[in-house]
């Protein structure tokens, strides 16, 4: 199977998995289940849950519940964008090539989607199948550390946010990326593990792994916010040097940014030693963060 088709098959399993565990929209109160539904299914490239899934693989060749684990990674992210996106935060009226949620159900409805795919998300994880409750209660924690504070994803949205307009650092900056997508890309690869029941040296390899490629995705995030287009995006570029925001391409320039993203996808490769050939697919998604062009 190419890389492609992998990549295709692994996105088909993970949206059958949500469309099963995601209310229906015609379950009441209707509007939010259309508002979640709209944008869950609005055409991510789920890589998230393909860490999730793809950790767990290389442990364990079919570890049970990790199709619902990382929808629930899924689910976060979704609710993520969907609050990112508020005029409150970035203002963004395109998403996944569409507008975005408040655009079509209103600030109120965007914010509750949000919230409600946020618990959705550890109502998953509490509730696995053929996963037992102390792997279950590790893998709730996993999530409520990198979505939250001190050091998860709202930790990095405060001091992205906070950081407008203020003179960047470097020390700044990589704080600011590795809290608001660093935190969940990891922990994506770490609920994989231990949902097939890692041990501990295989646990914190894969942890390595899942730093590097969260920290290239996001300095990748900040490229193409300067260089791509909105068909290839499906989201407004140029927002973050209008918003004078601390990325990448501020600090370092673009140049230095691209070398330093393939410099964090060579280490996450190195970090899969241990592993050999069992890891192929996972090498394949380092370079997918650092090749991708949306
Ligand atoms: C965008 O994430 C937001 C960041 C955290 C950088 P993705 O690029 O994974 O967005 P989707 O899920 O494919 O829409
Ligand atoms: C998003 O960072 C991080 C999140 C937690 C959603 P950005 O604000 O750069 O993401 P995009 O570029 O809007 O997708
Ligand atoms: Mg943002
Ligand atoms: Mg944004
Ligand atoms: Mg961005």
């Amino acid at each position: 199977m190419t890389f492609r088709e992998y990549l295709t098959q692994q996105q088909q399993r993970i949206d059958a998995e949500l469309e099963r565990l995601v209310p229906k929209e015609a379950t009441p109160p209707e509007t939010i289940h259309r508002a979640m539904r709209y944008s869950l299914f609005a055409g991510g490239k789920r890589i998230r849950p393909i860490l999730c899934l793809e950790a767990a693989r290389v442990i364990s060749p079919q570890a049970a519940g990790v199709e619902a684990a990382a929808c629930a990674l899924e689910m976060v992210h979704t609710y993520s964008l969907i609050h990112d996106d508020l005029p409150a935060l970035d203002n963004d009226d395109l998403r996944r090539g569409k507008p975005t949620c408040h655009k079509v159900f209103g600030e109120a409805m965007a914010i509750l989607a949000g919230d409600a795919l946020l618990t959705l998300a550890f109502r998953v994880l509490s509730e696995l199948e053929g996963v037992d409750a102390g792997r279950r209660a590790q893998m709730v924690y996993e999530l409520a550390a990198a979505a939250g504070t001190p050091g998860g994803m709202i930790a990095g949205q405060v001091w992205d946010l906070e950081g407008e307009g203020k003179t960047p650092s470097a020390e700044l900056l990589e704080r600011i990326h590795r809290a608001k997508t660093g935190a969940l890309l990891k922990a994506s690869v770490r609920i994989g593990a231990i949902c097939a029941g890692a041990n501990a040296e295989d646990l914190e390899a894969l942890s390595r792994y899942g730093g590097h490629v969260g920290l290239a995705f996001q300095i990748v995030d900040d490229l193409l916010d300067v260089e791509a287009t909105p068909e290839q995006l499906g989201k407004t570029p140029g927002k973050d040097a209008a918003q004078h925001k601390i990325t990448f391409p501020a600090v370092y320039g673009l140049e230095e940014s691209r070398r330093m993203a393939e410099r964090e996808a060579s280490q996450a490769e190195a970090a899969l030693e241990r592993f050999g050939e069992r890891a192929a697919r996972l090498r394949e998604l380092a370079r997918l963060i650092v090749d991708r062009s949306a």
